[in-house]
């Protein structure tokens, strides 16, 4: 049903179970990896058997470690201001206003956009091993797939700034204590209890639950996200964005200008 080359999926109990498969990069997420997970979310929503989505990513070091920096490096305002709109569109937003719930088993480290796809789910559990932070102010870029709205929504202003601006990772262990995530559980029992949690969902009557899901995501509707797209773009046309990137790649400490 789906291509599946970046991600794995198995429809097994009325749970669709989908694996980030890039673990040799971490999981990061391409371009290709964003287009099956938005026909992913696509299947998911029109295929009645699926009655929830479990989201993972594969290994045990990371659920997804951000969007694939190689792949952006070079993009202008324009590209960088496009890659998070459509992005926004087809898959974060996508899977916020999916009538089937979706939840992140955060295994391992989550980033920048892969933080974003967790928070984009519905419910997030997390290993004791998993770190989370939204990193992307050491790249001269802000987030732009919803995290500077969707980490305000989840924790609240002045902890989603301090996360945002010192980019600094958490522990999971923090992260349930500001609401960041519901449960943290050690690695081994992670899918268990994510299971747990949607076989009491898969129960329950499907239509109220997606109305449900739509009555609480307009409690939290912003206005945020166009200015966050407008905002990502322009990080593209700085001096500090092309050191940031090239600091990452190269693999030494950024030396920002401010320019
Ligand atoms: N985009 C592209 N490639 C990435 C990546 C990303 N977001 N995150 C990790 N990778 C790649 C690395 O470049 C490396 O590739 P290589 O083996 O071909 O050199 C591979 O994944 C393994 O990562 P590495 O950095 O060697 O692992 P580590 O254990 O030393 O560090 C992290 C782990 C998560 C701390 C580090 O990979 C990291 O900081 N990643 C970027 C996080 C980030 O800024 N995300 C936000 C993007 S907007």
């Amino acid at each position: 049903m789906i291509m599946e080359q970046n991600i794995l999926t198995e429809l097994k109990d009325n749970i669709l179970y989908v694996t980030i498969n890039r673990e040799k990069k971490l999981n990061a997420l391409n371009k290709a990896t964003l287009a099956e997970l938005a026909e992913m979310v696509t299947y998911a929503a029109k295929t009645e058997e699926v009655r929830a989505v479990l989201l993972t990513g594969a290994g045990e070091k990371a659920f997804v470690a951000g969007a694939d920096i190689s792949e952006f490096s070079s993009y202008t305002a324009e590209q960088g201001t496009e890659l998070a709109r459509i992005g926004q569109a087809e898959v974060f937003n996508a899977i916020e206003n999916s009538p089937k719930p979706f939840l992140a088993a955060i295994n391992g480290f989550a980033l920048g956009g892969g933080l974003e796809l967790a928070m984009a789910c519905h419910i997030r559990v997390a290993a004791e091993s998993a770190r989370m932070g939204l990193p992307e102010v050491t790249l001269g870029l802000i987030p732009g797939y919803g995290g500077t709205q969707r980490l305000t929504q989840l924790v609240g202003k002045g902890r989603a700034l301090e996360m945002i601006t010192t980019a600094e990772m958490i522990s999971a262990e923090r992260a349930e204590k500001i609401g960041l995530v519901n449960y943290v559980v050690p690695l081994s029992e992670l899918i268990s209890k994510a299971e747990e949690i949607l076989n009491k969902i898969k129960q329950r009557a499907p239509l109220a639950v997606a109305a449900a899901i739509r009555s609480v995501n307009t409690a939290v509707t912003s206005v945020g996200f166009a200015t966050e797209i407008n905002e990502f773009g322009k990080c593209f046309a700085t001096q500090d964005f092309k050191e940031g990137v090239s600091a990452f790649l190269e693999k030494r400490k950024a030396n920002f200008k401010g320019s």
